[in-house]
């Protein structure tokens, strides 16, 4: 069985400061909804923005633990890169992964599969678990594009990985009409691309691979509809934006998540 991983998203919310109170209020609540500091079931990852990282790694408790994760970065080490963060930064202020592809960074600010594939390998090879997100806009869906768009997406992001690269890796689908729009996908949709996904894992790499790899489900999870996705045996975790910035509504989250069987 894969483990459970729960993923908040800040995106670019939060001070340093605001940072640290949300996360000695998350180690207080969680126990009284349910939730425990126990990652023994469901791993829990924080993405702070670059700023508050080392507020939140901090503030963390003993009673706790989460692994902290930052939202981005630079493929090169050090250098005349202006406004830009490597990986052994982020590995020296205690991050262990990096979400890299995020459909923000595609949209916004021009991230392309090939330098997503180079970031990817920059994680590696500081030691920071990447967790790739592949998903397809509405009209790609309208278009009955959905399946090319990401296993594209994810062909092209692997280039080159070995399995063993891949073992290393989560994986999240999350559609871009379902980001921050109230409209998730339903479970059976997502259940079907992850499917995909696990299927273009094991035959491009190697079955290991499509077995141990985690794939999480991503776009308006809130606490009304994660219990569904999570207990679907395709979604092995969620990416949550909105949902995770109210320290109850994440806790919530997580309570449900260690509440599912094994
Ligand atoms: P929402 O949960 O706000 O839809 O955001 C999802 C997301 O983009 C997480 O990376």
């Amino acid at each position: 069985m894969r483990r459970r991983l729960i993923v908040g998203n800040w995106k670019m919310h939060k001070t340093a400061s605001e940072a640290a109170a949300f996360v000695h209020r998350l180690a207080e609540l969680a126990p009284a909804v349910g939730a425990t500091g126990s990652t023994e079931r469901v791993e829990v990852v924080l993405a702070p923005p670059f700023t508050a990282l080392h507020a939140a790694a901090q503030a963390a408790a003993p009673s706790f633990p989460f692994t902290l994760a930052a939202q981005n970065l630079f493929w090169e080490e050090h250098g005349a890169f202006t406004g830009e963060v490597s990986a052994p930064m982020l590995k020296d202020l205690g991050c262990q992964a990096v979400i890299l592809g995020h459909s923000e960074r595609r949209q916004l600010f021009g991230d392309r599969d090939e330098g997503i594939n180079k970031k990817i390998r920059a994680a590696l090879r500081h030691g920071l678990r990447p967790i790739l997100c592949v998903g397809e806009s509405l009209a790609d869906r309208e278009a009955g594009l959905t399946e090319s768009v990401v296993t594209g997406q994810l062909a092209k992001c692997l280039d080159s990985l070995s399995a063993d690269d891949l073992l290393k890796l989560t994986i999240a689908y999350e559609p871009v009409w379902a980001i921050g729009t109230g409209r998730a996908a339903t479970v059976a949709q997502a259940a079907a691309v992850h499917e995909t996904l696990r299927t273009v894992l094991a035959t491009g790499w190697k079955r290991e691979a499509g077995q141990q790899v985690r794939i999480l489900y991503g776009g308006s999870v809130t606490p009304e509809n994660a219990g569904a996705f999570l207990a679907s045996p395709q979604i092995d975790g969620a990416l949550i934006g909105g949902a995770c910035l109210d320290p109850h509504s994440f806790a919530t989250i997580l309570a449900l998540a260690q509440a599912l069987p094994a």
